[in-house]
Parts: structure tokens; sequence; C-alpha cells
């Protein structure tokens, strides 16, 4: 197909690799990920309570074709299953996440075993397959009385996390290794309110900056309240860090460019690396961020932020490249949420890109990866969290999905962090998005991430191809 070859063009033109198989370190862990809301369904199941996501989805025009995650692909009656579908593609390690309202329905107070017996079912089914539980504490489903209470603009929603956090890990400790706390905590505070694209769906950029110092905090917290009940389990959170750049990675050629690089690096990347890594937010930030009202720091919460973790989960799917804006025009509205950027946008390469429209950058994995721990030298060891792509590949008349585009971006990130770990970075793992097709956020069923097709008429699982070659790429722990 066409685009495949597009994509592995992009993978020969970064020069010529080894001629026999890229072997990753012994031990390199290989796993597909999945989130709660994305993939369970049974919203009102168990005693379950509401989710931002239930609500944003109930209101008109928010969510693409009016989808809801009320049934997705059914993994809270399927995950039986699933198990063993992942079993069949020799996957190490499942990464899903806990819905906090399955838990703590109002966020807070009494604990609603039922919603934890479920999670105790599913970890029992992976471990019978052999199979590592990864968790996520919260993948972006914030029960709604506690959005009511004022979200993650609120310090106290920090302080209920790390309740729940304990809450489940007491329960599931003994069983599951590998634990982050959030996932992509950008996407919440910068999605959920400013952009206003994800739950809760606000557009109040004082709202985003306070949500990014109680969404570090929340994690700080959790991590601290976690480690003293068993100091065994590997702790961590998941970031979404990318490298911003010009569209062809030429330095910046006006101050304009330059300054809104900067400041975009800065929410995307360094608030959330600077104090986890270092125990510091940037100075440029803060003092950009100060007249919306600034980070609602108190006595202590730096270090609480900084607290030890064993590992850092990080997200890939593209580089973001920022242009010029021609003179006399302004991005007034990005201004409001990047304040200091009404001069540039997003000024994206030629080339193949997804059905998102998401660009191909891969080259973009290995030096992000290279550069987290050049950057901070006492980083954890990283695992890729998360990373693929939505192509729409229609079943063949055999029942073959031929998905060449998704193996063609899967091997030349693969490439990536093979290059990445080659040149010094600490990588032990690699976890595919997604395990199925699922409830793509505000595009709804629209977009189609899974190495496993998803029917959702019969909630059938089909692997596509690129399941079953990265099954043999797991099995020779090579590229090949
Ligand atoms: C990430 C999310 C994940 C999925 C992928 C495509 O930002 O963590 O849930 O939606 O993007």
């Amino acid at each position: 197909m066409r685009e495949a070859e597009d994509v592995r063009a992009i993978l020969r033109d970064r020069g010529p690799r080894p001629s026999g198989p890229r072997r990753f370190p012994p031990g390199f862990i290989w796993g597909a990920g999945t989130s709660a809301y994305q993939v369970e369904g049974a919203i009102d199941e168990d005693g379950r309570g509401v989710s931002i996501w239930d609500t944003l989805c109930a209101r008109p025009g928010a969510i693409a074709n009016g989808d809801t995650g009320a049934v997705a692909a059914d993994q809270y009656h399927r995950y039986r299953e699933d198990a063993a579908l992942m079993a069949e593609l020799r996957l190490a390690t499942y990464r899903f996440s806990i819905a906090w309202p399955r838990i703590q329905p109002d966020g807070r107070g009494p604990v609603n075993e039922r919603g934890l017996d479920h999670y105790r079912r599913v970890v029992d089914a992976l471990l019978e397959r052999g199979i590592a539980p990864n968790v996520t504490l919260y993948h972006w489903d914030l029960p709604q009385a506690l959005e009511d209470a004022g979200g993650w603009s609120s310090r106290e929603t920090a302080l209920r996390f790390a309740d729940y956090a304990a809450t489940v890990y007491r329960a599931l400790h003994d069983r599951v290794g590998w634990w982050a706390t959030l996932n992509e905590p950008w996407c919440s505070a910068f999605l959920g309110y400013a952009t206003g694209e994800h739950a809760p769906g606000v557009r109040d950029p004082r709202r985003a900056v306070a949500a990014i110092h109680h969404l570090n905090l929340a994690h700080g917290l959790a991590i601290r309240a976690m480690r003293p009940i068993d100091a065994g389990p590997r702790l961590g959170i998941v970031l979404n860090p990318a490298p911003i750049r010009t569209k062809d990675g030429t330095p910046p050629a006006t101050e304009t460019l330059r300054d809104g690089i900067r400041i975009v690096d800065g929410i995307r990347n360094r608030v959330w690396l600077d104090p986890l890594l270092e125990g510091r937010y940037p100075a440029d930030i803060a003092a950009d961020v100060a007249a919306l009202g600034g980070f609602p720091i108190a006595d202590g919460d730096l270090a609480t932020i900084a607290a030890p973790i064993d590992w850092l989960g990080v997200n890939y799917y593209h580089d973001d490249t920022l242009g010029d804006l021609p003179p006399g025009t302004s991005a007034a509205a990005g201004a409001a949420i990047h304040p200091g950027t009404a001069g540039i946008a997003w000024d994206p390469p030629d080339g193949p890109r997804t059905d998102q429209g998401w660009i191909i950058t891969p080259d973009g994995l290995r030096a992000l990866l290279v550069s987290i721990g050049r950057d901070h030298p006492g980083a954890p060891p990283l695992i890729v969290s998360e990373n693929g792509a939505a192509y729409d590949d229609p079943i063949g008349p055999d029942g073959r999905i031929r998905d060449e585009r998704r193996t063609a971006y899967l091997a030349a990130h693969l490439d990536s962090v093979h290059r990445a770990i080659e040149e010094g970075a600490d990588v032990r793992g690699y976890i595919a998005w997604s395990l199925l097709d699922n409830f793509e956020w505000a595009w709804g069923y629209a977009m189609r991430f899974g190495i496993v097709h998803v029917d959702y008429a019969t909630q059938r699982r089909t692997p596509r191809d690129s399941a079953l070659w990265l099954r043999d790429v797991i099995a020779a722990n090579a590229l090949p």
C-alpha cells in the first residue's frame, strides 16, 4: 500500500541500520494498553458512580457522532477472553486503568467493594495467563462529584486522589508489580480546563494553571501514601512529553517563534518533568502564568511532588511543530491558553498522516528518550507506555486485516526505541496503544487504534496483521 511505503520511506531517510535483527535488551518488557473509560463499558454496574466523561458525553456536540463509553469494548465483561488473547499475542504486560468512580462513586468516603472485586478478578485473570498487570490509577475519569467541588483546580482533589490511590494499592499491591499514578496530566489540565476538548470541557486557563499544580501534587501525595504500605512494587507516573520544534528542525528564525516554542515546551514538558525530577517549576513558565493566577504552591509541595519514583512512562505519538503566523494575523484563542503565543501556530510538515491527521515523526521518540536521561541525570528507568496509530483498514474476504500502515508505524517507532537504547537511554519496555479499538475520547469510535479490531455490533475481536507482527517481534525480542 502506498501510504505504508511512505511510512517506511521515513524510516529509510534516517540512514542505514544493521542488516541483522535489532535485538532488545534481555528482559525488555512488551505489552499493550487500554484505559477504563475507553474499553470497559458497564457504566451503571456494580455501584459505579458518574465520571466527568459520562457528563461530557451527554453534552450535545462534545463527542463525534454522539458516541459514549456506555458499552465501549465491553471489557468489563470480557476481560477473561481478552487476557487469553493477550497470551496468544505473547504480551508480557497489560497496562490498564482503574475507574475511580467504581471504587469511590463520589470520589471520597466509603469504598465500593464491588468495584475493587472487579479489579481483583481482572488482575487474577491476567496472572493466570502469566501477564503482569501495569495499573494506572487515573486515566481521566474523575468522579463527577469531585468536579462539582472544583475538580483539578481545587487542592482538595489532590488529597482525595491520594486516599483513593492508597485504597486501591492496599487491595492489589500483593499482585500488581507496576503502578502509575496519573496518565498524561498535561491532557487533564490543558485539554480538560483550557481548550475544553476533554472532560470536564472547561475553557478557563486560570483553572488549567491551578490544575497543573494540583495534578503534580496528587501524584506526589499518592506516592507518599502508597510507598509505606508496600515498598516492593514499582511506582511511577505516565507523561506525554514531546519535542516542540519547527517543522524542518531548524532553529526558529524569529524571536516570536523562539519564545513561542519555549512556552509551548514549558507547558507540555517542563512543568511536569521539572517538579517531578528536579523539585522545582521552570522559572520562566512560572513567571508567564503569574497573570493567570500562577501555580498555587504551598510549603512542602515541591518536595512531595519530587518523591522518588521507580519508573517513568513516556507516551509518544508525534512531535509538535510550530511556525510563525503571517504578519498581521494572530492566534488569539491559542494565546489565551498559552500566554505569549499569539504570533505562532501549528505548522505541520508534509508527509503521511494517520487517520486522525497526526503527523508521523518517529525520530522524535528517539530524541525524547535520549533527552530525558540527558537533561535529568536522576531520572528513573523509562518505559514507552503508549505508542500507536489510528488506521481503519478493512477486513479482507479471508478475515485478515492487512494494516500495513500501523505495522510500518510501530516498526519505525520501535526502531527509534532501539536507537535510543544504543545511544544510552535506559528504556525497559514498550507498551503499544492500544490492545483494542476503543472510545477515542472526543473522536468517539471513529478512530481505531487497536492492534486488535473490535466489531462493536458483536464485540468480536480480530487481531490485525500488526498484532501478529508484534507477536513475532516479542517472540524474537528483536526487530526483524
Ligand atoms: C493518549 C491517551 C490514550 C489514547 C491515545 C491515542 O493521549 O492517553 O488514552 O487516547 O492518546
